[in-house]
């Protein structure tokens, strides 16, 4: 969310407009009830929402679901690990660009230091989380002189340290596909110092490829959406703060869930409604990327959560 496009006389939504926690379980349970198993909590930032260990002692609840997850920028970790361990959170996922306090600073336009992200991730292994997933999004010129020192840092069993080549989300990243570091180059360039093996996927779809330090030091995930896009594996759907559904991280409109909780549709209209969106999507996005396609227009990352 850099700060020219959302600064401080940028208009958020009014509460109402954003899901209550009784109206996100709703949902949830509605989609366990067409197969899903798995939930991440992204954002924006999920640890700003007030009492959000409520709504993972909700959601935790519900027959059926089988993973539980979260994204953060790991700010405010220290002080909620524990307690979101103790409602239910499974696993954990922190973004961390950088370990230089400046070129981390620069990337992610925050006011606060490397420093306490780290000491978020500590909280996050010592609540239980290990192993602990660290999103690294590598920018050429940027960043990528940070990935050594990433996997020195992160080379251990209580870690999963993944790359993410960088991508064109949103109207207001002012992507280059010549910022991108391929996957490839990424291994490249980790292989200079370590010695990788690779791991067999986890589950089908799963969209990080996966390594592991031979000397048993932990694993390494790269995440290829870039040059070797997923889409027909892609088993993912989002919805935004405000009932959005999007059937793709690229989508530049969502489809109107919040106002069928509101009226008076049961959960089998919902359900309905959501099968029929699902099983019509035709998302290729990553498939059909060039530099021309990056500037159309799409949702916020911000918005539907990466
Ligand atoms: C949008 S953030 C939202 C959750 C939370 N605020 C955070 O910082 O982790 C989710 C993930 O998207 C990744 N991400 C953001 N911009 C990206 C880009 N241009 N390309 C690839 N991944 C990106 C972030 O690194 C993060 O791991």
């Amino acid at each position: 969310m850099p700060k020219e496009v959302f600064g401080r006389d940028y208009v958020f939504l009014p509460r109402h407009q954003i899901l209550s926690f009784e109206e996100m379980t709703r949902l949830v349970r509605v989609f366990v009830s067409l197969g899903v198993e798995k939930v991440r909590l992204t954002g924006g930032e999920p640890l700003l929402r007030k009492n959000l260990p409520d709504l993972i002692r909700a959601l935790s609840e519900i027959n059926g679901l089988q993973d539980l997850t979260l994204t953060t920028n790991g700010a405010a970790l220290s002080a909620l690990a524990g307690p979101l361990r103790a409602a239910g959170l499974k696993r954990l996922t922190v973004s961390l660009d950088a370990l230089d306090d400046e070129i981390f600073r620069g990337m992610n336009d925050v006011d606060f230091p490397v420093a306490r992200v780290l000491a978020g991730i500590d909280a996050a292994v010592e609540a239980g989380f290990a192993p602990v997933k660290i999103n690294m999004v590598v920018k050429r010129g940027v960043n990528d002189h940070q990935i050594l020192p990433m996997v020195r840092r992160f080379q251990s069993p209580h870690y999963v340290l993944r790359f993410i080549e960088y991508m064109d989300v949103g109207n207001t990243n002012g992507w280059r596909m010549d910022e991108v570091i391929s996957a490839a180059e990424i291994v490249s360039i980790i292989e200079q110092e370590f010695t990788l093996e690779p791991v067999a996927a986890n589950y089908p779809g799963e969209v990080a490829k996966r390594f592991r330090h031979r000397d048993g030091g932990g694993e390494i995930g790269l995440i290829s959406s870039v040059t070797q896009p997923f889409c027909t594996g892609c088993t993912r759907a989002r919805i935004s703060s405000d009932g959005q559904l999007y059937t793709c991280l690229f989508a530049s409109t969502g489809h109107d869930l919040r106002s069928l909780l509101r009226d008076d549709s049961d959960d089998q209209k919902i359900t309905e409604v959501i099968r029929h969106q699902w099983l019509n999507r035709t998302d290729r996005y990553s498939e059909l990327r060039t530099t021309a396609t990056s500037t159309m227009p799409k949702a916020e990352m911000s918005h539907i959560g990466g």
